[in-house]
């Protein structure tokens, strides 16, 4: 990479942010596409998140990612915010056009693009389960019921979460949709996963060796989807489903499908796909840990 007086800037703020795969990610695909623009980290502490925003136009970047803690917090600080963002009071991507900083959220359109292509699950007309209430429950949540799901059952094991998040939904989602509110001691309960088509693990357990699974994968019905957003390993709950035979996938290709949108925003152009995720693989053999 050449970087000279020309060169895009994009990047992201976060704090922490030493373990963000998202610049290996991007970089590689400007250097793939021959695109002159580099991708940057930012620790950016939360008290100076509004001059870090003000600086993308200072500093005439093309735009961010935003990570955690910033996610919501950054929306005061924009021009413009997508109405998907909006709704889900989340922004994940910046852009810097003509003056104005606009805001979107792609995680949950990167979750249901894995689904649908590496998954080959379409959501319309099936029910889910969800477990988990934070950022990526959010944005599957809100991305599954703009596919004309039919039921989404939530449960987390801060109820009060749940409860925050089944409201947003009720709130800003005039469908079809039917949301019900599972108590998180009762989701091994009879009953509950009888008719659920689409499971998924939207909280972080699975990260580490030895987390526990949070379902008892011998409830699931004989052709659930089970979807893991964990993504830096082979979950336990994505090793009972393979044992069944069920379909399954981890949350690297959400991971890659929301870089690739990000890429879009920015350069219009279409991302390299093959070669962000083969980046991903060698970081994750490089690190020993198993993807
Ligand atoms: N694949 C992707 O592209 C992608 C994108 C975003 C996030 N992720 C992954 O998704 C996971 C969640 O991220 P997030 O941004 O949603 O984080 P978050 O906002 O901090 O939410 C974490 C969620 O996990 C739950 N949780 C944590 N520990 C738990 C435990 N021991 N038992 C039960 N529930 C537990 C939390 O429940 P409480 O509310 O009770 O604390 C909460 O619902 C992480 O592994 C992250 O890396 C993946």
């Amino acid at each position: 990479m050449r970087i000279n007086s020309k060169t895009k800037i994009v990047g992201i703020f976060g704090y922490p942010i030493v373990h963000s795969l998202s610049p290996v990610l991007h970089n590689a695909a400007f250097a793939k596409l021959g695109l002159d623009f580099v991708y940057l980290s930012f620790p950016v502490k939360p008290e100076d998140l509004e001059d870090a925003v003000k600086a993308i136009k200072s500093l005439n970047m093309v735009g961010v990612n935003v990570t955690i803690p910033h996610k919501r917090k950054v929306l005061d600080y924009l021009d413009e915010v997508d109405h998907q963002a909006r709704m889900m009071t989340s922004v994940n991507t910046i852009l810097h056009q003509d003056g104005r900083l606009i805001g979107y959220n792609t995680d949950g359109e990167g979750f249901l693009e894995s689904l649908r292509r590496e998954g080959e699950f379409d959501p319309q007309g099936k029910r889910a389960f969800v477990i988990g209430a934070g950022g990526a429950a959010c944005a599957i949540s809100f991305a599954l019921v703009k596919t004309g799901i039919k039921s989404i059952i939530l449960t987390n094991r801060t109820p009060e979460k749940a409860k925050i998040l089944l409201e947003r939904l009720k709130k800003n989602v005039k469908n079809q949709c039917k949301f019900s509110l599972v108590d998180f001691s009762q989701r091994n309960s009879p009953g509950i996963m009888d008719k659920v088509d689409l499971f998924i693990n939207a909280t972080s357990v699975g990260m580490h060796a030895g987390d526990s699974v949070l379902i008892n994968p011998d409830l699931f019905p004989s052709n659930t989807f089970v979807y893991d957003v964990v993504y830096n390993r082979k979950t336990e709950l994505l090793k009972e489903a393979e044992e069944r035979n069920l379909p399954s996938l981890g949350g690297v290709g959400m991971l890659v499908y929301q870089a690739t949108l990000s890429f879009k925003i920015w350069t219009s152009r279409k991302a390299p796909i093959d070669e962000m995720r083969n980046i991903l693989r060698a970081e994750f053999n490089e690190h020993k840990v198993k993807g």
